[in-house]
């Protein structure tokens, strides 16, 4: 970063603005039929319809379509949940990234930590992805962090610096502009525990050096990582005050209309 760089960075942060666009994204997981997700949209979008944040909701797969629907002429994104890396073929049950895009899909969370436990995703798997997702112009949301466990074992940094690793391995040359890195310590997911902002704030700080690293510093200082993890109405502002924490990947709160768009418009 140059002089004036710098000087630019420090007056916003005193400002309290931020450098990067920040985004608050819901993941709904297996929640909200159809009928619910409408509804649920009806009341949400005439709140958030002056927001300064990117909006991204997503959906279950079979909400998708008419979800976009719903949103056309609104402010807000549509994302999916995952999705297969190749683009067609005989794999029973899985969703292409081609098949994303041509409905209008915009981001895919990729690496959820429930898919990593529940369903035996693995890095290498998530790293075929996130080339999957930059191939057809999908922004890969792709979500580290360390389980309890680990963090009580004092490796949350290695954990992560690994995911990191595998995740991105062979995109030193491709264009990231697209990527998006949410840190979801496993521990605060649905927990009500949240990490504290300072230690939300170092983790993420410790990803941006690690992009700086392995792709480059231009790179690391454009990428927006978010935190996830018992986001709610009432922690999101101290989380946003933070420099280094870019959003949120709200999953609980972001089901009912009023949190969400409290947590969107912090
Ligand atoms: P909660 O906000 O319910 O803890 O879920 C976070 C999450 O997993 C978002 O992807």
């Amino acid at each position: 970063m140059s002089k004036l760089d710098n000087r630019l960075r420090s007056l916003k942060i005193k400002r309290g603005e931020k450098m990067r666009k920040p985004i608050i994204a819901g993941n709904w997981k297996m929640h909200n039929t159809l009928f619910e997700s409408g509804e649920m949209l009806k009341e949400l979008l005439p709140l958030v319809n002056k927001s300064s944040v990117e909006v991204i909701i997503c959906p279950n797969y079979t909400s998708l379509t008419e979800i976009f629907k719903l949103l056309k002429g609104s402010n807000i994104k549509l994302g999916a949940q995952n999705m297969h890396y190749e683009e067609k073929g005989a794999y029973t049950g899985e969703v292409s990234p081609v098949f994303l895009k041509e409905i209008g899909v915009d981001y895919i969370i990729l690496g959820h930590s429930e898919r990593r436990k529940i369903f035996g995703e693995i890095d290498v798997i998530i790293n075929k992805k996130i080339k999957a997702a930059l191939k057809h112009n999908l922004s890969p949301i792709l979500c580290v962090g360390e389980t309890l466990e680990e963090r009580e074992k004092d490796i949350t940094y290695e954990i992560i610096k690994k995911q990191i690793e595998y995740c991105l391995e062979g995109l030193k040359d491709t264009n990231l502009d697209k990527l998006v890195v949410a840190y979801e310590p496993v521990w605060a997911i649905g927990t009500g525990k949240t990490a504290t902002k300072e230690d939300a704030n170092d983790v993420i700080s410790f990803i941006r050096r690690l992009l700086s690293e392995y792709i480059n510093k231009k790179m690391a200082d454009k990428t927006r990582i978010l935190y996830g993890g018992s986001v709610k109405p009432n922690n999101i502002k101290e989380l946003m005050e933070m420099g280094e924490i870019d959003g949120a990947l709200v999953g609980g709160a972001s089901l009912k209309a009023n949190d969400f768009a409290k947590i969107i418009n912090y």
